[in-house]
Parts: structure tokens; C-alpha cells; sequence
């Protein structure tokens, strides 16, 4: 019966079309639902809505989907949170109170300093620029050490959010006596001259020796403080709230005397402690200081920088 082969042969190949045919649908499907199912596709889609409601038809219309980023290679940035965060620069145009993430934001004065398309969002706000869920972006993934200041960060160091941002300013604002929107880092930084610190501690060189270096304090490692004595949350910032209450009581037999500070002036102190790290951006992002202001607490530190040979 020279037929029958040939004919299961057909067979055979049906069968294996119909199979390659399912596999390649359901990847087509697998494809346009990863496209489709991203987290900042909903957002996106009302925002443009947002945007004609607004009136601004035409902004709408050329509003495209897709990810965003603002890309900053001087700072190492890849901030993509504004794929969520559409409404950034529309302060004026689109209501205060549209909900999150599309709100327009907040524009106190010294963000005209900080132009968003150098600064990104993660240079005040930290968090996990590159990622495209809010989870990975506000809490990170695991390892991650850089969480976002968010208000529930803020809130178990007992800060507002914006208090706790400033922590970040002063990464670049360190050499500043006082600097405008961060009250609280200028309040540290006046304790630091008025309890004399530097009778022990050595800061960016100047200083005693008989306490340890403080320069890069916000870089020291968790695991190398001792949380045996301390009585509330332990954590490295709790850990110097206690220690600025009592030292005593956190490190007993230590010279540091209890300085007995109100609790916001101790956590305004280890919000100053946790901001002074070794940063690496280049120099136009480091605010000079003005001439007068000292750069840093000991009032000798300023010779380098502004004696000249005229006087
Ligand atoms: C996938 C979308 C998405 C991405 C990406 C995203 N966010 Fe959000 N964000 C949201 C949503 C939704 C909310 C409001 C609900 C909430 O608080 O989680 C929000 C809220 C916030 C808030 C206010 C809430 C708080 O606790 O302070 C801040 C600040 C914020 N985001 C910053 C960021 C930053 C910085 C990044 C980038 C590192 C980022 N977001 C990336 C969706 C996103
Ligand atoms: C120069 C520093 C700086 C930069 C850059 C910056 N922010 Fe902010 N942002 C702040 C401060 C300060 C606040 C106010 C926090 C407060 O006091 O409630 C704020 C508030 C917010 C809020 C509202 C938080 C809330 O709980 O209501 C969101 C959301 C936010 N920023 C997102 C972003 C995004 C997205 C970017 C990048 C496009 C960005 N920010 C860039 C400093 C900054
Ligand atoms: C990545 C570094 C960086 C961060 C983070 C940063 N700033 Fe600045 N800031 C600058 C630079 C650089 C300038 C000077 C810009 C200019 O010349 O106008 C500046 C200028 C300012 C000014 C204008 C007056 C002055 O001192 O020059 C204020 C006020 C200010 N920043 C406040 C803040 C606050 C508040 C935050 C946090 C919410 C912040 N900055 C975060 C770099 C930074
Ligand atoms: C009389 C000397 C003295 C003075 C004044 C003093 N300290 Fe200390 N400080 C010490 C000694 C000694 C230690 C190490 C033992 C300990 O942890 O208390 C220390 C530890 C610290 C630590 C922990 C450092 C680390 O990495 O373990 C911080 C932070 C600190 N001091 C900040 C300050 C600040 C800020 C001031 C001013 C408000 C101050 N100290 C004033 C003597 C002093």
C-alpha cells in the first residue's frame, strides 16, 4: 500500500503545525501581556486622561506610553520613577490633590537650585532609581540598604519625611553653616559648636584625638555598634539618639559627657551624623560656601579657604 506512509506523514506534520502554532500564540500572548501588565501603564494611561481634563489636549495627544527615565551619568542616576511620577513638573497646571504617584511636587524655593533633569529623584528621596514596580523602587529588594526616606521611615525615627530628607542635603550641603528648608541639620550643626564637639572628636581634620574621627560617621557599618545598651528601636539612628541623650548609658565608662538633649535636638544631631559620608559627585554638584561661612565647625577651618594675603 504505497499511500499510507505518505498520508501519516501528513498527519504527523498536522499535528506538529497545530503544536508549533499553540506554542507561538501563547508566546505572542506571553509577550503583549508582559508589555501590557507593567505597573506604570495604569498610571500612565490616567494621566493622559488627566491631561485632557486638564484642557491640554494636545499635550495629551503627544503624551506616548512607555518607560521613562531621567539619566544623569555625572551622578550615576537612572531614575525611573518618573514613569509613575508623571505629574512632577505640572505644579500650576494640574491640581495639588491629584492622588499619588501622579501629584504635581511640592516646590518649596530651593527646588529651583536642584533642576530635576540633573537632580533626578533619588539623589534627595534615595530608593532603587532603575526600578519599574513601586515596591522595588520605595522598599528596594533584598540587600538593599538605601531604602526611600519614606514618611513610614520617617515616622519610626520620629521625623517628618522632610526632616528626614535632609539627611540627603546635606550629603552635598555639608560645608554649609545653614542652608534654607533644612532646620534641622542647621540646628545640629550649631550644637556641634555649642557643646564642643571637637574638644574630643577630629572632624574633616580639625579637632581633638582623644574620641574617634566623626568625618565619615554615616559610614560606619551597623554591625559595629553596640545595641546591648539601648533601650528603644535598634537601629544605627536610634542608637545615636540614645547615645546623645546619655552616652553614659550607651557606652558605659565613656568620656562623652550625658548631654541630656531634648529628644528633637538628639535626633536632629544623628540625622548630622548619618549625612556625613564619603559622596563621590563631582564638584559642580558640592555647593561652595559663602565666603564668611565657615566650612566646617572649628572656627580655624576657615583659614585655608578664605585668608587672603591682602589682609
Ligand atoms: C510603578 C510605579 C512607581 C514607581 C516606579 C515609583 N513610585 Fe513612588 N509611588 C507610587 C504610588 C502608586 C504611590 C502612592 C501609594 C504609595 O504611597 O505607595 C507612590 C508614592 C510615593 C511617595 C509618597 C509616599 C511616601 O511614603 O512618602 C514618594 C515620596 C515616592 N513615591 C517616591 C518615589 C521615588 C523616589 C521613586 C523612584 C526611586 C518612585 N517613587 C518610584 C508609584 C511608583
Ligand atoms: C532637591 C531635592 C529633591 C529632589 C531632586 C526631588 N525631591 Fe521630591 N521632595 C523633596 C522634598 C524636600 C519633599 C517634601 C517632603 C515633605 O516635607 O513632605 C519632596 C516631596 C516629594 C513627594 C511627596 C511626598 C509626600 O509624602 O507627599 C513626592 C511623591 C516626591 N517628592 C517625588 C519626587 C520625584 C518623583 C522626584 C524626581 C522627579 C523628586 N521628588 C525629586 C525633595 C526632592
Ligand atoms: C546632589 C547634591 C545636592 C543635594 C542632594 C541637594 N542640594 Fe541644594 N544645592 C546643590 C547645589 C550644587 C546648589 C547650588 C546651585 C546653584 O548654584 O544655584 C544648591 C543650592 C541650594 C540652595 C540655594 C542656596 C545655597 O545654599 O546655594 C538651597 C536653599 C538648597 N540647595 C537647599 C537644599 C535642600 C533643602 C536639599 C534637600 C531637600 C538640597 N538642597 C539637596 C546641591 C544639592
Ligand atoms: C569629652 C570628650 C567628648 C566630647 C565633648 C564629645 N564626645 Fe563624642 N565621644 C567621646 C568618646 C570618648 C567616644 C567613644 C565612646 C562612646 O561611644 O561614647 C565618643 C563617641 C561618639 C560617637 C560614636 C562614634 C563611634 O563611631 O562610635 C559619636 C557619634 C559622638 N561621640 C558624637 C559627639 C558629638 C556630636 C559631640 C558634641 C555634641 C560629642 N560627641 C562630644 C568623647 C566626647
Amino acid at each position: 500500500m504505497p499511500g499510507r506512509p505518505e498520508q501519516s506523514f501528513e498527519r504527523e506534520d498536522f499535528a506538529w503545525l497545530v503544536v508549533m502554532s499553540l506554542v507561538f500564540f501563547a508566546l505572542v500572548a506571553i509577550a503583549l501581556w508582559r508589555e501590557y501588565a507593567t505597573p506604570w501603564r495604569p498610571w500612565q494611561r490616567q494621566f493622559k486622561l488627566t491631561l485632557a481634563h486638564a484642557g491640554r489636549f494636545d499635550d495629551a495627544r503627544k503624551f506616548h506610553l512607555g518607560i521613562r527615565q531621567i539619566w544623569n551619568p555625572e551622578l550615576g542616576l537612572v531614575d525611573r520613577c518618573v514613569s509613575c511620577h508623571l505629574g512632577f513638573e505640572w505644579g500650576g497646571i494640574l491640581p495639588a490633590t491629584l492622588p499619588q504617584p501622579l501629584t504635581p511636587h511640592p516646590a518649596p524655593a530651593f527646588m529651583a537650585h536642584h533642576p530635576f533633569e540633573r537632580f533626578g529623584c533619588t539623589t534627595c528621596h534615595a530608593g532603587q532609581g532603575w526600578a519599574t514596580t513601586a515596591y522595588g523602587a520605595h522598599e528596594g529588594g533584598e540587600g538593599w540598604e538605601e531604602p526611600m526616606l519614606s514618611k513610614q521611615l520617617a515616622e519610626s525615627c520620629g521625623l517628618s519625611e522632610g526632616e528626614l530628607i535632609q539627611m540627603r542635603c546635606n550629603y552635598c550641603h555639608r560645608r554649609d553653616v545653614s542652608t534654607d528648608g533644612m532646620d534641622s541639620i542647621n540646628l545640629a550643626k550649631k550644637l556641634i559648636k555649642k557643646k564642643k564637639c571637637l574638644i574630643c572628636h577630629t572632624i574633616e581634620g580639625q579637632g581633638g584625638h582623644t574620641a574617634p574621627d566623626l568625618t565619615y560617621e554615616g559610614d560606619k557599618n551597623p554591625e559595629l555598634f553596640d545595641f546591648s545598651h539601648v533601650t528603644g528601636p535598634k537601629t544605627v539612628f536610634n542608637w545615636h539618639v540614645e547615645h546623645f541623650i546619655s552616652a553614659g548609658k550607651i557606652a558605659p565608662g565613656t568620656a562623652m559627657p550625658d548631654f541630656n538633649l531634648p529628644p528633637e535636638q538628639a535626633r536632629a544631631l544623628a540625622l548630622l551624623m548619618l549625612s556625613w559620608r564619603r559622596i563621590n559627585y563631582p564638584p559642580q554638584y558640592i555647593p561652595q560656601p559663602a565666603a564668611q561661612s565657615a566650612p566646617s565647625p572649628a572656627p580655624t577651618a576657615s583659614a585655608p579657604q578664605t585668608a587672603s594675603p591682602a589682609h
